[in-house]
């Protein structure tokens, strides 16, 4: 068995990612990380898809060019538009990995529940969610529930307070929220805003982050390729972090959420990749 000790790439549109991030520091402490969050093209869920293909593959060569040995796709959005391409584009020179909305473990937790998708417009429109949709359709109650503006709200630092409050109050107004088993965190900036949907939602409903089915199989696939770090930290730091635009911004927010120290993070011109 050999060992990798290059760094793992994650990207995101902004902050999001980050929440995926904490899920794969747990499951993988011995290896190394690359963030990027292209914070200067939040959000990618207004822009068209080919936009979004585009943002991201220059993600990919950014982060390609820093050393990554793989990529996590930290973004519903971006992993449901363009992981296809990327997979086309890259997958001869390191595994690229996505993450989605995850109905299995939502559905399944009870008979015919009634569940709630969260995600971004983009994300709920993609011929991706509507076909795993329609695997589990007679199993269980599925409502989309596009959130528009919920990324701006958390990339401006919008976590909690009334503002907040009173939109989900606004999107869970046509629903009986005490039939509701299960509401699917369907966007990776969400489970940053988990205890404030989970007031207003009550402590029954069950909140369900994908984060961790994406560490899980980020896991088994290093593992398969033999690309598992020797689990020691080699780098300085461990745990690096590049955005587009508001580095301090982004610095204080990732200390805030992260069980560690966030001592790197540099502003980068993604135009350049
Ligand atoms: N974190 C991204 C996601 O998981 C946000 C999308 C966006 O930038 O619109 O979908």
């Amino acid at each position: 068995m050999s060992t990798d000790n290059r760094p793992i790439g994650v990207l995101d549109s902004g902050l999001g990612g980050i929440s995926v991030l904490r899920e794969l520091v747990k499951l993988m402490p011995g290896e190394n990380f690359i963030y990027y969050g292209d914070s200067a093209n939040a959000p990618y869920g207004t822009r068209i898809p080919e936009e979004v293909i585009d943002l991201t593959k220059k993600d990919v060569e950014f982060l390609l060019e820093r050393g990554a040995k793989a990529i996590v796709v930290a973004c519903n959005t971006a992993t449901s538009v363009a992981i296809k391409e990327l997979r086309a584009a890259y997958e001869e020179v390191l595994p690229v990995i996505g993450i989605e909305p995850a109905l299995k473990p939502a559905v399944k937790a009870k008979e015919h529940s009634k569940v709630v998708v969260m995600a971004t417009p983009m994300t709920l429109s993609q011929t991706k969610f509507n076909s795993m949709m329609h695997i589990y359709e007679d199993d269980a109650n599925i409502i989309k529930m596009p959130c528009p503006g919920l990324v701006e709200y958390i990339e401006s630092g919008v976590l909690n307070g009334p503002v907040l409050d009173a939109y989900l109050e606004k999107q869970f107004a046509p629903y009986d929220k005490a039939e509701i088993d299960a509401v699917v965190l369907g966007c990776t900036h969400y489970p940053l805003i988990r205890s404030t949907i989970q007031e207003v939602m009550g402590e029954k409903v069950r909140l369900v982050n994908p984060a961790y089915e994406t560490a899980l199989e980020l896991k088994s696939l290093l593992t398969k390729m033999d690309l598992l770090s020797s689990g020691e930290q080699q780098a300085e730091f461990p745990y690096r972090f590049y955005v587009s635009d508001l580095a301090d911004e982004f610095k204080e927010f990732a200390n805030s959420i992260l069980p560690y120290d966030v001592t790197m993070t540099r502003k980068i011109d993604i135009e350049k990749y």
